[in-house]
């Protein structure tokens, strides 16, 4: 596939992609899920939200972070104010694995061109990874209690670590290091904007 092309051939190709992902069966995933989850959100988005996998409600509906989880990230993107329309947000693996069990290496192996077409194509400037699993894909000695709000590169991009809102719910400690790490987030945009680091 071609990349070098314009914005309305960027969001067909991205539609294209979606719509190989609602039929896909590279792997076992597709057996069990109700409704591949490819992702959403504006072709153009400067910042991509990365989680693990989808989960029940996920599955559910075919959309990403609708459940408890995505409940709390929204709210926190309201008091810093990010606008959900204004971000991609997707995940590693495009199907909910069963029982929420964490995704086995072959599936992310057979998920993870989907992505990386949607990064080459949504273009973002920042890659914000929710979680242990969404960073260990980008840096495989990443440790998320070291690398969280701490701004790392990934194929000349930034990379943007913070922890998963599922972790949050469970720990009040983990929701203030996200909520604290997720409003840096516009600093960050500004900063890729300066020349220094502009694409
Ligand atoms: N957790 C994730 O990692 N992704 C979702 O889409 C929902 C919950
Ligand atoms: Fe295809 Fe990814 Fe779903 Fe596996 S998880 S069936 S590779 S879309």
């Amino acid at each position: 596939m071609n990349f070098q092309c314009n914005n309305s051939s960027n969001s067909n190709i991205l539609q294209i992609i979606k719509e190989e992902v609602i039929e896909c069966k590279k792997c076992n995933l597709s057996r069990t899920r109700k409704n591949a989850v490819p992702g959403e959100g504006p072709t153009q988005a400067s910042i991509m939200f990365i989680g693990e996998a989808p989960g029940a409600k996920e599955d559910d509906t075919g959309i990403p972070f609708v459940g408890r989880a995505g409940n709390l990230l929204e709210k926190i993107f309201n008091n810093i104010p990010i606008f959900r329309e204004d971000v991609f947000i997707t995940n590693i693996v495009k199907c909910r694995p069963p029982n929420n069990r964490n995704p086995l290496d072959i599936e992310i192996k057979s998920c993870t061109p989907y992505l990386i077409n949607q990064i080459n194509l949504i273009n973002p400037r920042i890659i914000v990874t929710l979680g242990k699993y969404a960073l260990l894909n980008f840096s495989p000695t990443g440790k998320i209690s070291e690398d969280h709000g701490k701004m790392l590169i990934w194929n000349k991009r930034i990379l943007y670590p913070v922890y998963h809102p599922a972790a949050a719910l469970r720990n009040k400690n983990i929701l203030k290091s996200l909520e604290s790490d997720l409003k840096k987030i516009p600093e960050i945009l500004l900063l890729t904007l300066s020349k220094k680091l502009k694409k």
